[in-house]
């Protein structure tokens, strides 16, 4: 009789295992920007969810809400799921939006595409700390969503980059310092700012979701460039976006040596809430889902 509850469950069980082998194989990684709660992706993960992508991760930054010094705690919280993943043999997607794109540029740097990692950085502690066993999943792209990233200069031209408060737009508060807030201009309120294609029913219910941003991860300089053809990058542009404006965003995608796919989502700056299908169609694409490459 328990042979026969035995025969059972494991029947069960090769059936669920069949079931989960239609998942999509590309877990996406979804990284928030400055001053922005980890909750903004819920639509999104929703929908991945729903299309077969099993797990899906955001990452909850931890510069958004304390005063982090440097943006290393932000790049571990991205690299220890993109480690642990791609240990496990998954293919992951990494979405930035806006700081986020920063972030995941500089998680991404020890495990450059499929290359075998060099003996220095199989050598290096972070490697050891992060990477072993070797990785086996791919990184099949990442995605800059409306993202405020490094120009190459950089990192080619070393101390290149100025102060962040000598060169951020108007709406930057740096008068609270370490702690930076997106209020510094009565002119953009966060309705023009951020949410300028949302309700207000739904404006109302974001803005005190927000917070401040450490001061030491926005000005940190970045190391590390994944966008001149170590990885598969795609730029999402968002056409109606105030924060990150298109012209701004064209100048990260016009640079020499830049190499991109460019895709473009007829939002704000905030288009994974007013605009989560397009947002997971770039994903899915990114993942190779036949549904929409
Ligand atoms: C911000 O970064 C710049 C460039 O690296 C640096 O010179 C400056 O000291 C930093 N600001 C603060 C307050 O740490």
């Amino acid at each position: 009789m328990s042979h026969f509850f035995h025969l059972i469950s494991v029947v069960a069980l090769l059936f669920i295992q069949i079931g989960h082998s239609n998942d999509i194989d590309g877990k996406p990684i979804l990284v928030h920007g400055a001053f922005t709660p980890v909750e903004v992706w819920g639509d999104v993960d929703h929908r991945l969810t729903q299309a077969g992508y099993g797990r899906v991760f955001p990452i909850r930054l931890p510069s958004v809400g304390t005063v982090t010094s440097g943006r290393q705690p932000d790049i571990d919280a991205v690299r220890s799921t993109l480690a642990a993943e791609l240990a496990s043999g998954k293919d992951v997607v990494l979405v930035g939006h806006s700081y986020g794109g920063t972030v995941v540029g500089e998680a991404v740097k020890i495990f450059r595409a499929d290359a075998a990692p060099s003996i220095p950085v199989r050598r290096s502690l972070l490697y050891r700390k992060y990477a072993r066993p070797p990785p086996r999943g791919k990184i099949l792209g990442l995605i800059m969503l409306s993202s405020y990233i490094p120009y190459t200069t950089e990192v080619t031209v070393p101390g290149s980059r100025p102060d962040i408060r000598s060169i951020a737009p108007s709406w930057f508060n740096f008068a609270n310092m370490p702690k930076v807030t997106p209020d510094g201009d009565p002119a953009l309120p966060p309705r023009t700012l951020f949410f300028n294609d949302f309700s207000d029913i739904r404006i109302a219910f974001w803005s005190p979701k927000f917070s401040f941003s450490a001061f030491g991860a926005l000005n940190a300089t970045a190391t590390y460039i994944p966008y001149t053809g170590d990885f598969q990058c795609t730029y999402v542009v968002t056409d109606l976006d105030n924060t990150v404006p298109p012209a701004w965003a064209q100048s990260f995608i016009d640079q020499p040596g830049a190499v991109w796919s460019v895709e473009h989502v007829h939002a704000s700056h905030y288009s994974m809430i007013s605009k989560p299908d397009d947002v997971a169609r770039v994903i899915k694409k990114v993942a190779g889902d036949p549904c929409c490459v």
